[in-house]
């Protein structure tokens, strides 16, 4: 018996299948195989409340117990849960939530996007309004029998990393565990982000989105959540709300939705190199001859702009079969999520920007399971030295320069740099990468010459 509970625990965690812990949990362990499909009668309205219970805790949990409405809300996101019928007027984005005449009237405004703190971001998210109370909602015109999922593609979607991090892993972390059963609203709709990601949303739902924007109607829904769960910088905490889910699982849902097959490194022959070739900024100026040495070093050399990667349909599969993404600091260093296990993510990191650099990509890869190995461009390398020469601030004291605010630094340091990168230390750097990949440089240079 104990055994069996174990074994289900077991699944549950590695699985993430709480609808077996849920049947389990209400059929004292006999596992009802005749359970009716989620939108079919009143245990589904049980299920419902079980999954989206685990969207809030702690008081939030008692308050949506209470009122059937409670909202979670921290430094980066802010999400609002119902676990009774909602009508969604998606011409005027105001939500009836927990609509009752002898409650008084509250309005909550949620944008439902997770960069609260960031004034440029929001001011592209479109507010929502959530209506508690004494309202009278307007009538259905369209009934749903799945929770709505209320988000905005708006923010500094257009950039992989803001896309990934903001949008497509919230996503996953907030309506994984409703198994496609579910609906997505999705304000500032912009069709060339749901497009791009088609697959990840229809592994996510299988109905298509709601554009508010042509579809201006009344609908109706047994639930709803308004905004999405945030873990940090391209994180999945397993322990935070919802619970369960880690890198590791988004990793292999990403596989899942793009069909990738698993690849063994050590059976290349020559292992794969994609270089991000950033075109404006942070701009490799000697890329040709990075590319050179990295065949000589017996790499087979994928050169690629983050523009061109971010096409997924057409990359994901190189991607997932690729040794060592090389790149500087930057959002097309987001596709390391696609590269397999054991992988080398080697990030050039720009003058000024170690911490960007090790918070939004050198940390999140150790997660991913990728070894990191991080290039610090030195003055010589960098093409601001000889605008601002050896003795300014900007090229002996970055930090100043940032502590003067963000703003300015960004100026210089990301919009307005560009490297020539040592090839003799940058070498060093790649052999090091081989080596983690479990090859040597000079067996594979001799095989070249
Ligand atoms: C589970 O067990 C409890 C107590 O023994 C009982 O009251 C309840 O009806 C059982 N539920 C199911 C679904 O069998
Ligand atoms: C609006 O949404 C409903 C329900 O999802 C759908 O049946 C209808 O075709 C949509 N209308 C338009 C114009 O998209
Ligand atoms: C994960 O979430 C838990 C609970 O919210 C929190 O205590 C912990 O610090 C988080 N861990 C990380 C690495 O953020
Ligand atoms: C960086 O390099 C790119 C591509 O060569 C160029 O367009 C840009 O002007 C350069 N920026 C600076 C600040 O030199």
């Amino acid at each position: 018996m104990i055994c069996l509970i174990l074994l289900s625990l077991l699944c549950t965690l590695f699985l993430g299948s709480n609808f077996d812990l849920w049947k389990q949990q209400h059929s004292n362990g006999s596992v009802n195989h005749n359970t009716k499909k989620f939108g079919q009668g009143m245990e589904d309205q049980e299920l419902l409340n079980f999954l989206l219970r685990r969207l809030v805790r702690g008081e939030d949990r008692i308050r949506l117990e209470a009122t059937g409405l409670a909202c979670h809300s921290d430094l980066h996101t802010g999400v609002c849960v119902s676990n009774r019928p909602v009508r969604i007027d998606t011409r005027t984005l105001k939500i009836y939530a927990s609509f009752n005449r002898d409650m008084p009237q509250a309005i909550r405004i949620i944008q439902p996007y997770a960069r609260k703190g960031d004034a440029t971001a929001m001011s592209f998210v479109s507010p929502v309004q959530i209506l508690e109370g004494n309202f009278s909602p307007p009538a259905c015109e369209y009934a749903h029998n799945v929770p709505a999922v209320v988000f905005s593609s708006g923010g500094f979607t257009g950039n992989l990393f803001h896309e990934f991090n903001e949008v497509i892993i919230p996503l996953f972390l907030t309506s994984r565990r409703f198994q496609s059963r579910l609906q997505f609203i999705v304000t500032d709709f912009q069709l060339g982000f749901v497009r791009k990601y088609s697959r990840i949303l229809s592994h996510l739902s299988r109905f298509g989105t709601v554009n508010p924007a042509l579809n201006g109607s009344v609908h109706c829904f047994p639930g709803a959540v308004v905004g999405l769960h945030y873990h940090g910088n391209l994180a999945l905490n397993a322990t935070g709300i919802p619970g369960g889910y880690s890198m590791r699982d988004f990793k292999k849902f990403l596989k899942e939705s793009y069909n990738l097959k698993k690849v063994k490194l050590s059976e290349k022959e020559r292992p794969v190199l994609i270089l991000v070739s950033r075109p404006m900024t942070r701009t490799f100026l000697n890329e040709r001859e990075m590319v050179k040495m990295m065949e000589e070093l017996g790499f087979e050399v994928v050169v690629a702009t983050p523009h061109k990667l971010s096409d997924l349909e057409k990359f994901s599969v190189l991607l997932s079969s690729c040794s060592v993404m090389v790149g500087a600091h930057g959002a097309g260093l987001t596709n390391a999520l696609f590269l397999p296990t054991r992988a080398v993510l080697v990030q050039v990191v720009p003058l000024g920007l170690d911490w960007v650099s090790t918070n939004y990509f050198g940390g999140p890869a150790a997660e991913m399971g990728l070894n990191y190995l991080e290039y610090k461009i030195k003055p010589e390398e960098s093409s601001l030295l000889s605008v601002y020469g050896r003795d300014h601030p900007v090229i002996t004291s970055p930090a100043s320069v940032f502590l003067k605010g963000y703003k300015a630094a960004r100026a210089v340091y990301i919009d307005r740099q560009n490297m020539s990168v040592d090839i003799v230390r940058f070498r060093v750097t790649l052999v090091k990468a081989l080596g983690l990949l479990g090859r040597s440089a000079t067996l594979l240079e001799e095989s070249v010459f």
